[in-house]
C-alpha cells in the first residue's frame, strides 16, 4: 500500500519537475561574521551529480590542497605550511580521522566537500579583543537552499543535507559545502601524538566533529537578527533582509516574505504547552504579507518591533533562557532537551545545543555548547557517563537528530552501540529510487519527504 502511494508521488513529481524552472534566493554563510550573509540567486539545474563525482572537484583551482582519505568527504585543506609545518602536519592528520570518523557513522549518498583551514583568524577573518582567548574556529553550511517540506513550508536546508536527497532538480550548488575554519593561534588544541593532555586543552578532532555536524545541518535559525548586540527578541532567519549582490533591483524597498526557519526548526517544540515552535514561526509571519513594503531596513525593524507579532519574539527570548523549556522531537515520543539553560542569551550558543546538563555524563555529550576539556577522542569514559562499549563520540540521540533532518545512519556495530537498536525491518522499504536506474533501500519517510521536495522546489 504504501509502495503505491509512493508511487503516485513519483508520477506527480514527474509532472511538475517539468514547469518552467525559476531561480531561488539562496543563502551563502560568512563563517566569521555572523550579521554578514549574501542573498545568491541559484537558478534550479539538472542534477549534476549524476554525471559522477570524480569531477566534482574541477571547478576549484586552488591552492588548497585535497587530502585524500576518503571517498565519502573530500577536504580541502589550507594550512601555513611554510612557517607551521609540523603543526599543519597534526591538524591534517585530525581531518583525516574527523572524516574516517563521520563516513563510518553517516552513509552519504553523495560525497560531501569541506573547505577546512587551519590559520591564524584574528586579524585575518575578524577582529579579536586580545584580552579574551582567540576563538577556536567555526563552520558552518556554505549555502542555505530553500526548500519546500512537505508540511508547506519552506525552509532554508544546508547544503550537504539537499545532496543527499538526490533531486532531479535543485538550485544550484556552491562549490563545497561545509565551510570551517580553525584557529591556528592558540595552545587550547590537543592533537593526537602531543604529550599528555592539559587540563585547559580541547582535542582538537573532538571540536572538528562538532562543528561538522552542525555544518551538516544540527543548526537553529532561531537568533535575535534585529539587535544582534543586546538581544530582546528571536525569530528565525530574516531571509527578506538581505541583499543579493548580482541583483540590483533587492536594495530598493524591502518586501515582508516572512521569517525562514532551517530543517531542525521544524522538530523543536515548547515543553510547556507541547506547542510546535514552526507554528510561533506562522504567527511571527502573519506580520505582514509581501504586498507590504518598507523603504528601508530601519523602517521594517520598527513597524515589526511595534508589532503584536514581535511580543511572541520577545517571549522565544525568555522561553530560550528558561531550562528545559524546549526540545527536539525524535521519533517514538523520544525528546533531545535543547539548550536554554544560558542567562543572559549567548548567540551561537543557545538553541544551538543539546542541553548541557542532561547531556553532560553521557554518550550524547559532544553537541553540548562548551567542548569537555582534558578528555581525548581515545579516552571519552569521564565525559560519556563512563561507558566503555559505546565508543563513537556522537551519541545515539545525536544520531537520531541527523536522522530526523535526512542523513542515514550506518548500522556499524562496531563503532556505535546503541542501548536501542536501529529497527530497520520495521522503518525500511525497499523501493525504487527516483532516478529509475538503481534500486536503493531508503527510509520510507525520507522518501516521501523528498518526493514531495522535488515536486515543490521553492520558486521565487
Ligand atoms: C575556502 O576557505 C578559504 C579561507 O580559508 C577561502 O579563502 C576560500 O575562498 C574558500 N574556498 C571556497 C571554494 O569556498
Ligand atoms: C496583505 O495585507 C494587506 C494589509 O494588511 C491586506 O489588505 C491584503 O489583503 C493582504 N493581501 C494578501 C494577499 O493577503
Ligand atoms: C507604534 O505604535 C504606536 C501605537 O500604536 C503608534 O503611535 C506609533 O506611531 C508606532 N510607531 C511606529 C514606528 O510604527
Ligand atoms: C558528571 O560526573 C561527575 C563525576 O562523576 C560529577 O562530578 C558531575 O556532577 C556529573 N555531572 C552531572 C551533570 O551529572
Ligand atoms: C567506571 O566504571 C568502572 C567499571 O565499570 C569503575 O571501576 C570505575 O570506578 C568507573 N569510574 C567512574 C569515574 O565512575
Amino acid at each position: 500500500m504504501l509502495t503505491k502511494y509512493i508511487l503516485f508521488i513519483s508520477l506527480l513529481s514527474l509532472i511538475f519537475v517539468k514547469l518552467p524552472s525559476a531561480r531561488s534566493q539562496c543563502v551563502d554563510l560568512n563563517l566569521f561574521d555572523h550579521t554578514q550573509r549574501h542573498g545568491k540567486l541559484c537558478p534550479q539545474i539538472e542534477d549534476s551529480l549524476k554525471k559522477g563525482s570524480s569531477s566534482l572537484l574541477n571547478p576549484i583551482d586552488a591552492p588548497l590542497e585535497q587530502i585524500e582519505n576518503n571517498n565519502m568527504i573530500q577536504i580541502l585543506f589550507t594550512c601555513d605550511e611554510k612557517n607551521k609545518p609540523e603543526l599543519c602536519k597534526k591538524a591534517k592528520l585530525a581531518f583525516q580521522n574527523v572524516a574516517n570518523v563521520i563516513s563510518d557513522t553517516l552513509d552519504f549518498k553523495v560525497p560531501i566537500i569541506i573547505n577546512a583551514s587551519f590559520t591564524q583568524i584574528c586579524g585575518n577573518f575578524m577582529n579579536c579583543d586580545p584580552t579574551k582567548p582567540g576563538p577556536l574556529g567555526a563552520a558552518g553550511p556554505s549555502r542555505l537552499i530553500p526548500l519546500k517540506d512537505d508540511d508547506g513550508k519552506t525552509r532554508l536546508y544546508p547544503q550537504s543535507l539537499v545532496k543527499q536527497f538526490k533531486l532531479e532538480k535543485h538550485p544550484e550548488f556552491s562549490e563545497v559545502d561545509i565551510q570551517a575554519g580553525f584557529n591556528s593561534e592558540i595552545s587550547t588544541f590537543w592533537f593526537r601524538g602531543d604529550p599528555e593532555i592539559g587540563v585547559d586543552q580541547v582535542d582538537f578532532e573532538l571540536v572538528l566533529i562538532h562543528e561538522f555536524l552542525h555544518g551538516l545541518g544540527f543548526l537553529s535559525s532561531w537568533d535575535d537578527y534585529l539587535s544582534l548586540d543586546n538581544p530582546t527578541a528571536l525569530t528565525p532567519f530574516p531571509s527578506f533582509l538581505i541583499t543579493t549582490d548580482d541583483l540590483s533591483s533587492n536594495i530598493g524597498p524591502i518586501k515582508f516574505t516572512g521569517f525562514q526557519e532551517y530543517p531542525f526548526d521544524r522538530y523543536l517544540s515548547l515543553t510547556k504547552d507541547n506547542i510546535p515552535l514552526s507554528s510561533i514561526t506562522d504567527k511571527i509571519n502573519q506580520f505582514a504579507n509581501s504586498t507590504t513594503t518598507f523603504a528601508n531596513e530601519k523602517e521594517f525593524t520598527d513597524a515589526f518591533t511595534n508589532s503584536s507579532q514581535y511580543l511572541e519574539c520577545k517571549q522565544m527570548l525568555q522561553n530560550s533562557i528558561t531550562r528545559n523549556s524546549i526540545v527536539f522531537k525524535l521519533p517514538d515520543d523520544d525528546l533531545y532537551p535543547i539548550e536554554t539553560s544560558l542567562v543572559p542569551y549567548k548567540s551561537g550558543s543557545t538553541l544551538k545545543h543539546g542541553d548541557y546538563d542532561s547531556f553532560s555524563n553521557s554518550t550524547d555529550f559532544l553537541m553540548r555548547w562548551k567542548s569537555p576539556r582534558q578528555v581525548t577522542m581515545e579516552n571519552l569514559l569521564s565525559v560519556n557517563g563512563n561507558d566503555t562499549n559505546y565508543i563513537n563520540p556522537i551519541g545515539p540521540k545525536t544520531l537520531k537528530v541527523l536522522e530526523v533532518l535526512g542523513y542515514t545512519i550506518k548500522n556499524n556495530n562496531n563503532k556505535v552501540q546503541t542501548d536501542n537498536e536501529v529497527k530497520q525491518d520495521d522503518n525500511q522499504h525497499n523501493l525504487q529510487s527516483t532516478s529509475g536506474t538503481e534500486s536503493t533501500t531508503i527510509h520510507s519517510s525520507t522518501l516521501l519527504h523528498v518526493l514531495l521536495m522535488t515536486i515543490t522546489i521553492l520558486l521565487f
